[in-house]
């Protein structure tokens, strides 16, 4: 994975230029309670030694996650970004259309329940690698309207600062950006209205 540190650093920036505070608990597969940490606008979780030794799902509670809120958690050694989007969040997916490369989702390595409008089984709820399908560095969460520094056109989404590949709130890419498609969607499946599986498609393996 290239440059991942470089990635982490930009996230790093952007969390210290924000002063949003938020708090939101999160647990692990297997009952070991895990950290969550209070950050403007990021939350990280890591999953249990024992899940991340055995690649197993990493379950996850997002009761408590705020709208605008961006969690991450890890899961076979990979950052999946879970956010829940806010209404504006949504209403900028349609306006974006036509400036993105696979805005239907039809390339091969998205699941069917990522084909549709919101790339999502819950349309609020956003569920992604946080892995830029150039190169593997990691994209910036970046939710402020026109920034200087990525222009007028910019409605939010997440940017990659390795070569500028940018993704809206869908994960889908942008056209005339380096990275090929969409952010990847990891296999997950819902045990409740508020408890995500991340790495499975089957309740049963809970
Ligand atoms: S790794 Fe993201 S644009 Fe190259």
């Amino acid at each position: 994975m290239a440059d991942t540190d470089t990635g982490s650093f930009k996230i790093e920036e952007e969390m210290n230029s924000r002063r949003r505070f938020l708090i939101a608990a999160t647990t692990v597969a297997g009952g070991i309670a895990s950290a969550a940490v209070a950050t403007p606008f990021l939350l990280s979780m890591m999953p249990s030694e024992r899940a991340k030794a055995a690649g197993a799902p990493v379950e996850v509670d997002i009761s408590k996650l705020e709208p605008g809120i961006l969690l991450m958690v890890e899961w076979r050694g990979k950052v999946v970004w879970i956010l829940k989007r806010t209404s504006e969040m949504l209403a900028t997916l349609k306006v974006l259309e036509p400036e993105l490369a696979d805005p239907d989702s039809e390339r091969e390595q998205q699941p069917d329940y990522a084909k549709n409008e919101t790339r999502s089984i819950v349309p609020e709820i956003l569920v992604v690698e946080g892995l830029c399908t150039h190169l593997g560095c990691s994209p910036v969460y970046r939710s402020e309207i026109a920034p200087a520094d990525l222009g007028s056109d910019w409605i939010g989404g997440f940017f990659c600062p390795c070569h500028g590949s940018k993704f809206d709130y869908a994960g889908r890419v942008y056209k005339s950006v380096p990275a090929p498609t969409n952010l990847f969607v990891p296999p997950h499946v819902y045990l409740s209205d508020t408890r995500l599986l991340i790495g499975s498609e089957s309740k049963e393996t809970a």
